[in-house]
């Protein structure tokens, strides 16, 4: 009788709207592949903005650990979150563990693997500022996950190079694109989602949630974009983030303009269906950056750093911090002068082809059997 390797254990960790999104391709794939046996892991970072992603992502997580706590402090999180994945992970003694980007989830399901003796597949590897203030604690998190795991999926040749320049082994980095693109691709040609804009006005479509930005900042950027509404051709589509300190920050400015409509996170299927139906973006979210150049849109990045600067140099996007007047000024170029806007809308999408899932999990089930027993990296 043929004997049959086991399949792959792989547990899966997420606990935010980006992590499922970008992880949900890597899940899916697995859940098709017979050399792979996923467990998904919610830790509940996010609640609300968490559940509306799963069912439609068709991910389903064995776990919620229910972590989130309002106005939560990062300490305190981190603190939870160690423990309730040290617990998962011991209960359930996975091959490997997969994390996403750069967020607290990810940072302590890489700690608590690494702490188990599990070795950790890092998904979305590589990128960076170089500045540990911003974007904060994101550059802080990426930079200790890579000194814990032993695959490095970097979405670009940039990414892998910082890899490299830290001392990774060339062999332990693939360059795979990033699996924002897979999942975009994947939604839309379901077919399923509607856009948010009211209006037959110019659409421009605004998320901001920056932990840096927040407050003082992130106000002044408000009243930017009740100028813009005040123009009069544009209508602001603004899917607001659930945190209070965003909201806070955000509506006493900006509600109650009839050019501003104000909608609660939108399911994905309709976020990128809006996001197909805009002619403009401002944003801070990583994940916004690098779908909007997949579909054409012109991007204005609000914040002092990118770590996605392929979008930028490929014309796609342009970062200008977070100076109120200045977001003000660049978003009145862009709708006003037609070859500018021309220009940046015809710019080539740098992340990748949609099949970087497909690539990572070939990678890990060549690589996984190679693993000496217990060996980490
Ligand atoms: C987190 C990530 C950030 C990522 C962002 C994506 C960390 C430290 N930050 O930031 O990297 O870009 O998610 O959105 O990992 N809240 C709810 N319901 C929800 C989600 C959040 O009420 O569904 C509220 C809670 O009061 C929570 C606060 O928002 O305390 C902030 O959430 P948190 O996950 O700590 O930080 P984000 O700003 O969402
Ligand atoms: N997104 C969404 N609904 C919204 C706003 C964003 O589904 O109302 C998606 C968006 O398509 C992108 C992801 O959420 O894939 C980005 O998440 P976020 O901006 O919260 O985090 P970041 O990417 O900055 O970490």
């Amino acid at each position: 009788m043929p004997t049959f390797p086991e399949p792959v254990r792989a547990m899966i960790v997420l606990g935010t709207r980006p992590e499922a999104i970008k992880l949900a391709p890597v899940a899916r794939a697995m859940a098709g592949d017979p050399l792979f046996e996923p467990v998904v892991v919610n830790t509940g970072q996010h609640r609300e903005m968490l559940e509306q992603m799963l069912h439609l992502l068709e991910v389903k997580a064995v776990a919620d650990l229910a972590v989130m706590r309002e106005r939560q402090d990062l300490a305190g999180l981190t603190g939870r979150l160690v423990d309730g994945l040290g617990r998962t992970i011991a209960e359930s003694r996975p091959d490997l563990v997969v994390v996403q980007g750069d967020t607290t989830t990810a940072m302590c399901g890489a700690l608590a693997a690494g702490y188990h003796r599990i070795p950790v597949a890092h998904v979305e590897a590589g990128l960076r500022t170089g500045d540990l203030g911003n974007p904060f604690p994101e550059e802080i998190n990426r930079q200790l996950i890579g000194r814990i795991s032993r695959w490095h999926f970097a979405p670009t040749e940039r990414s892998a190079g910082h890899l490299r320049g830290e001392g990774v082994p060339d062999e332990r980095i693939e360059v795979t694109g990033n699996t924002v693109i897979d999942n975009l691709l994947w939604m839309l040609s379901r077919g399923q989602g509607a856009p948010a804009f009211r209006t037959g006005l110019r659409r421009i479509l605004v998320t901001l949630h920056r932990r840096e930005s927040q407050g003082a900042e992130m106000t002044a950027m408000a009243r930017s974009l009740r100028r813009l509404a005040d123009r009069g051709d544009c209508e602001l589509l603004l899917p607001l983030h659930k945190s209070p300190a965003v909201r806070e920050s955000l509506l006493p400015v900006l509600d109650g303009h009839d050019r501003v409509t104000i909608v609660e996170p939108l399911g994905y299927a309709d976020f990128a269906a809006t996001l197909a139906a805009c002619d403009l973006v401002l944003t801070d979210s990583g994940g916004v950056q690098e779908e909007a150049p997949s579909l054409g849109k012109p991007v204005l990045v609000l914040r002092a750093t990118t770590e996605r600067p392929e979008a930028v140099e490929a014309g796609a996007a342009k970062l200008i911090g977070t100076d109120a007047a200045v977001l003000y000024d660049e978003a009145t170029r862009l709708l006003d002068d037609h070859d500018l806007y021309a220009g940046m809308a015809n710019a080539v999408n740098p992340f990748g082809d949609g099949r970087a899932a497909e690539r990572i999990i070939a990678s890990l089930a060549r690589d996984h059997g190679a693993l000496p027993a217990g060996a980490l990296t």
